[in-house]
This record gives C-alpha cells, structure tokens and sequence, in this order.
C-alpha cells in the first residue's frame, strides 16, 4: 500500500472507455458515505503538470518523437505525484485518478515502440514509491470506444486529440496491452466490462474499492487520525 490510511485508485483503459463518468460517480458514493476523496487526471493534475499537458496533447511535442513525448509524460506525473498525490494520500484521502502509469506503459511504450526497460525506468522515476493500490480497467473493443469518443467529441465540438486520431489497429493493440498488464499484475489491476450499462459498471467499481476500503476505515475506527 503506498500510504497507512490513504487510498490510491487509478482509471485505465482506451478512449471513450466511460473512465471520467465512472470515477465521478464513484467520487459520489464514497463522498455520501464519508470519505474524503480527491478527483485527479493524467497529463495534468498540477499546475506544472497541466502547462506539459498543453504540449502533449495539442501535438506540439509529437515532431520530437516519442522518447520525448514520454519523457515530458514522466515529468507531468512526477509533478503531479509530489504536489498532489503524495500529500493527499499522506492526510488518508481516496485519491481517484483519470490515466497514470500504465498510460505510459502502453501508449508510449507498447504502441509508441519504446523499449520496456526506458519506459519502467521513467515510470520508476515519475512516481518514486507512489504506486496505485487498485488499478480499474475499463475495457472494451477499441471499435466501440472510438465511437463513443467521436460521439462525444462531436457533441462538444473538440478536435480529436493527438492520440485518439489514430488508427483502430493502434486502438486495438492498446487495449491488448492494457489487458496484458492486468494479467501480470493480478494483485493491483481490476479488469472491467465497459460494454455494461452505466449502472452496473458503477456498481461493480463501487464493490471492489469497498473491499479495498474495508480494512482502513476499520484501521481508522482504532487509531482515529490526529489533528
Ligand atoms: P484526455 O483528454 O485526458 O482523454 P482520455 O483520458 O479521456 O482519453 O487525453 C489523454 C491522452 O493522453 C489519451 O489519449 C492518452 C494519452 N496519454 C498517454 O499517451 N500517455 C500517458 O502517460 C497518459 C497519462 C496519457
């Protein structure tokens, strides 16, 4: 576990996966039932960390190639672990975050070719020790995702962003490699059917960080945190 009370849960998957819906409706549930959580996302989350998201995602770092793309992520997620992540974990917040390191390992790493060992080296940089507790995937055939995103893009009239114009193929090996990284890490990732109603997508979610969450409050009720 990366903290004594904190919790740390991160969102993954490709696009339109429904990943910012569900961690919005599990903020709710765990507000309503008293925890203080933190919602977060990846690139960003920090001042420093939103001014490299700029770069990222409007294409401008994409001319460099992608060594430097995923080293401008790893300096993002560093930012954003020491100035947020770290100290809300460290007062036992539920830190819930859209995107973080396996983003990296799969979209720079897996389909940006870079090697694995520079990808873990950077990651292992980034984060310092600060490694999810619970990583939810939310998985579904890249074709349905793409969809869904362009539906929702049209909806807002925003452009396609740097990674999602590209091609279904890509999309598909990502998913892959998502689902590759959960079955090597059994213990922290969670694989979730996206292609479920909302409802029950949420009630699944909700159910596996109860249980995460079940020894904590249970340590709190003996040690109550002092002010
Ligand atoms: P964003 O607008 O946050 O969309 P979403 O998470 O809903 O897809 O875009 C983030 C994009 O950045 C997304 O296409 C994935 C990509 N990304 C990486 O390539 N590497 C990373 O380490 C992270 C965090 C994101």
């Amino acid at each position: 576990m990366s903290s004594a009370t904190g919790l740390f849960v991160t969102f993954e998957g490709g696009e339109g996966a429904g990943k910012s819906t569900q961690i919005r409706r599990l903020a709710d549930a765990l507000r309503a039932k008293g925890h203080d959580v933190l919602v977060t996302r990846e690139p960003g989350g920090s001042p420093g960390a939103e001014a490299v998201r700029h770069v990222l995602l409007s294409g401008a770092a994409e001319a460099y190639g992608t060594r430097m793309e995923a080293i401008l992520f790893a300096a993002a997620r560093n930012d954003h672990v020491e100035e947020v992540i770290r100290p809300a974990l460290g007062k036992g917040k539920v830190v819930l975050c859209d995107r973080f390191m396996d983003s990296s390992r799969v979209y720079q790493g897996v389909t940006g070719n870079l090697e694995a060992d520079f990808i873990e080296t950077l990651q292992r940089v980034a984060v310092d020790g600060v490694v999810p507790d619970c990583t939810l995937i939310l998985d579904l055939p890249a074709k349905a995702g793409l969809e869904r995103a362009r539906r929702r893009g049209a909806a807002v009239a925003t452009a396609p962003d740097r990674f999602e114009k590209e091609e279904l193929e890509t999309h598909e090996k990502r998913r892959e490699a998502f689902l590759d990284i959960a079955s090597r890490e059994p213990e922290r990732c969670h694989v979730v059917n996206a292609m479920q109603t909302e409802e029950a997508i949420a009630d699944e979610v909700v159910s596996i960080v109860d249980q995460l969450l079940a020894p904590i409050d249970a340590l709190k009720m003996v040690e109550p945190a002092h002010e």
